[in-house]
């Protein structure tokens, strides 16, 4: 449930925890799927932290940050594409994604998007699915001497015009 996790905006003191969340995520959440050079030059993409910070900043970046505990973080670029989803290993498959896409959904929907992409990862490939997105492509993308494979999904949102309630008829 997205209660159990505050949601609050990143800053930029977050840097360098989220740096290593990124980090210890992809080394142990997506081992299954990658292998060591291709999981080492994913995880090389922020190893300028500054570079990092403004990319992170650059987003709606939502933190959830828990007795002093970094559990996942979760990007939103152009109130359309979810950018970034990293969950600390610790903490996976206790919700912390689901109420961090949960957020990013609704942010983009009040804003008007009619849809959310995401290039997901092979590992997080059944997570979207499960929350209603649709592969729409596979993707290789380089990084440093890798390619990296994952898959292009889609997920509507629904139309809050057509979810506004009936009107009451008359019995
Ligand atoms: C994908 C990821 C964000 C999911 O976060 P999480 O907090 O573990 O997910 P949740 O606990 O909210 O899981 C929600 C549901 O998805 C399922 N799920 C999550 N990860 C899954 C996986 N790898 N394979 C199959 N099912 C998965 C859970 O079992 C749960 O199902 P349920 O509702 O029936 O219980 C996390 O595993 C992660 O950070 N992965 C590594 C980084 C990555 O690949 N990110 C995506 C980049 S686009």
């Amino acid at each position: 449930m997205s209660d159990d996790f505050p949601l609050r905006p990143f800053l930029p003191a977050d840097t360098m925890a989220l740096r290593d969340l990124f980090a210890q995520s992809i080394e142990e959440l997506t081992v299954d799927d990658y292998d060591e050079d291709q999981r080492l030059a994913w995880a090389a993409s922020a190893e300028d932290a500054a570079e990092f910070r403004a990319r992170l900043g650059g987003m709606l970046t939502l933190v959830v940050h828990l007795d002093g505990e970094y559990l996942g973080f979760g990007s939103l670029k152009d109130n359309k594409t979810i950018d970034m989803l990293y969950v600390h290993p610790d903490f996976a498959g206790e919700g912390v994604g689901t109420a961090i896409a949960d957020a990013l959904e609704k942010i983009a929907g009040a804003r008007g998007a009619k849809a959310v992409m995401v290039d997901a990862s092979d590992s997080s490939v059944p997570f979207f699915e499960r929350r209603g997105y649709t592969a729409v492509q596979r993707n290789s993308m380089p990084r440093d001497d890798q390619w990296l494979s994952n898959t292009t999904m889609i997920k509507p949102l629904a139309d809050s015009k057509s979810k506004a309630p009936a009107t009451a008829k008359p019995s």
